[in-house]
């Protein structure tokens, strides 16, 4: 099984402030596909960047999910702290999810979350909420093992997406 890193990015529930429910609903869609890891970290732009950093750096995830800080708050850094320490933008797997989205919510527009590789590892940003983090994942899920091959350099797979 390929490795997942979920990362909780939440100054209140860092400080136990808050319950995380949103980490708690990725960790449901990744556990069957993957080997995962979890924690929850504060809305810090550093922090956030070492821990994106030793994840794919280390070859510890194939993919970053993070939830949270992806909004206009003034603590809300994760996509400044994801494209810092990214090689490449994937626009397509962000503008599907705000696309698809927002046609549940007209909120989804304030996600400013994005989607990187750094080296061989695929972070994807999601916002906050339980509710966007299961929108969201439920219409990007099935595109990520073929991502994931290619960032390997594999082939096409024959994909029964649309
Ligand atoms: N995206 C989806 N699909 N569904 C949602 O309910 N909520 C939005 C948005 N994206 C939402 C969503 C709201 S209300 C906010 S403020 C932003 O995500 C940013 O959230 P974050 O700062 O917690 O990451």
């Amino acid at each position: 099984m390929e490795k997942a890193a979920i990362i909780v990015i939440s100054d209140s529930a860092s400080r136990k402030l808050r319950q995380d429910l949103s980490g708690k609903k990725i960790l449901k869609f990744a556990e069957k596909d993957f080997d995962t890891s979890f924690e929850i970290i504060p809305d810090d732009r550093e922090e956030i960047k070492k821990r994106l950093i030793y994840y794919s750096d280390t070859g510890k995830a194939a993919l970053i999910l993070t939830t949270g800080g992806t909004g206009l708050g003034p603590r809300d850094v994760t996509p400044e702290a994801t494209s810092e320490v990214s090689d490449k933008i994937v626009p397509g797997l962000a503008e599907l999810m705000r696309a698809e989205t927002i046609k549940k919510t007209k909120r989804a527009a304030l996600s400013r979350g994005i989607c990187a590789l750094r080296g061989r590892t695929l972070i994807i940003n999601l916002p906050g909420s339980p509710r966007a983090v299961e929108e969201c994942l439920s219409v990007v899920w099935d595109l990520i093992p073929h991502a994931l091959d290619m960032i390997k350099g594999k082939g096409h797979r024959k994909l029964k997406i649309k």
